[in-house]
């Protein structure tokens, strides 16, 4: 018993030796890994956190939109966390709450429509969260909710559709033209800016009559519904169609010919956003004229969450510079589009 007491003793002994050992090597490597990972935090800035809540995929236009955010994001480092809302305003508002959640560095979101959005950035803003708007405006009551917009001018850009039409007309010689407008999703601000724009310009010009606007909310399917119901309504009545978007318009164009018309011909197809498909249609001379409006936001939005998000000032609106392509023009120039 006693040798085995001994032996227990000089056991019991080494063993407590053993874990103190052990207990020393553990404290010098947890010490060791926190040296280690602090010398990384202080050397490696953290990375940028930018939180985005796409509003759908509507548009060839909108997937470019996406897939620049997307590719820019990678080149600049900065750790997206991408939502797609799929056409809903609710999924955005659901979507910025869980990037608040998250404590993201940077907010940003392209809204679908304008109007609603107070309470949700007012959560943004009491969890000091910059938040960018991306392609389209917001209209809200509280100010100073969001730091900047980066997006087109779409007054500018109905301007520029109006101002086509004016010098077609003097061209053809037309002393009365019958327009019908096929609008963007309804209470966004490319369809509301693109209508003033449009209407402001066009309506001083007494040859100019809309006989109508319906709206095709930018989509393929809904441009080809649009385009039925008014060639039923106005048949050969009808001069110009003027539409929001390429994608309405690649709607409309085979409703004109099954209706017996040649676009571009008896009927001015004028658009907006020239994307690849509508600038070949266009050199075919199936549209007579596509207002540019870039979808390549994607480095703008980096540079400015960047900016934010170290503190910095940035601009409060921030347009790409955008232009149109028609059939007064030398077409063979335009560059491949990247949407
Ligand atoms: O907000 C930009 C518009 O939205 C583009 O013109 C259209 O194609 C998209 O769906």
């Amino acid at each position: 018993m006693k040798g085995k007491y001994t032996t227990g003793q000089t056991g019991a002994r080494s063993a407590r030796l053993r874990l103190a050992a052990l207990a020393i090597i553990l404290v010098l490597m947890a010490s060791a890994a926190a040296g280690c990972s602090g010398e990384k935090e202080e050397s490696k800035p953290q990375r940028l956190i930018l939180g985005f809540s796409q509003l759908g995929s509507e548009s060839a236009w909108r997937i470019g939109n996406t897939r620049d955010i997307e590719d820019k994001a990678d080149l600049y480092g900065i750790g997206l966390m991408l939502e797609n809302a799929n056409q809903k305003q609710e999924n955005q508002i659901d979507a910025i709450r869980r990037f608040i959640a998250y404590k993201v560095d940077v907010i940003a979101f392209s809204p679908i429509v304008e109007e609603g959005w107070d309470n949700v950035l007012l959560e943004a803003k009491k969890a000091g969260i910059p938040v960018i708007l991306v392609d389209r405006d917001i209209s809200t009551e509280t100010e100073g909710l969001t730091s900047c917009l980066i997006g087109a001018d779409f007054y500018k850009e109905g301007v520029m559709a109006a101002e086509y039409l004016i010098r077609k007309a003097d061209s053809l010689e037309k002393d009365h033209v019958k327009i019908v407008e096929i609008t963007g999703t309804e209470d966004s601000t490319p369809m509301m800016q693109r209508q003033a724009g449009f209407m402001d310009t066009l309506l001083a010009d007494e040859r100019m009559e809309v006989l109508e606007s319906v709206n095709g909310d930018f989509l393929k399917s809904r441009g080809a519904e649009c385009m039925r119901y008014l060639l039923e309504t106005y048949g050969s009545e009808i001069d110009v169609v003027y539409s929001h978007n390429d994608e309405m318009t690649l709607g409309a164009l085979p409703e004109i010919e099954a209706a017996g018309y040649v676009p571009g011909k008896d009927i001015i197809i004028i658009s907006i956003d020239g994307g690849q498909e509508a600038i070949d249609v266009l050199k075919s001379g199936r549209i007579n004229c596509v207002v540019e409006c870039t979808p390549m936001l994607g480095s703008e939005l980096m540079n400015t969450a960047i900016k934010l998000k170290n503190g910095e000032e940035v601009e409060k609106v921030i347009h790409p510079a955008e232009t149109y392509f028609s059939d007064e023009q030398d077409l063979s120039a335009i560059t491949e589009r990247s949407y």
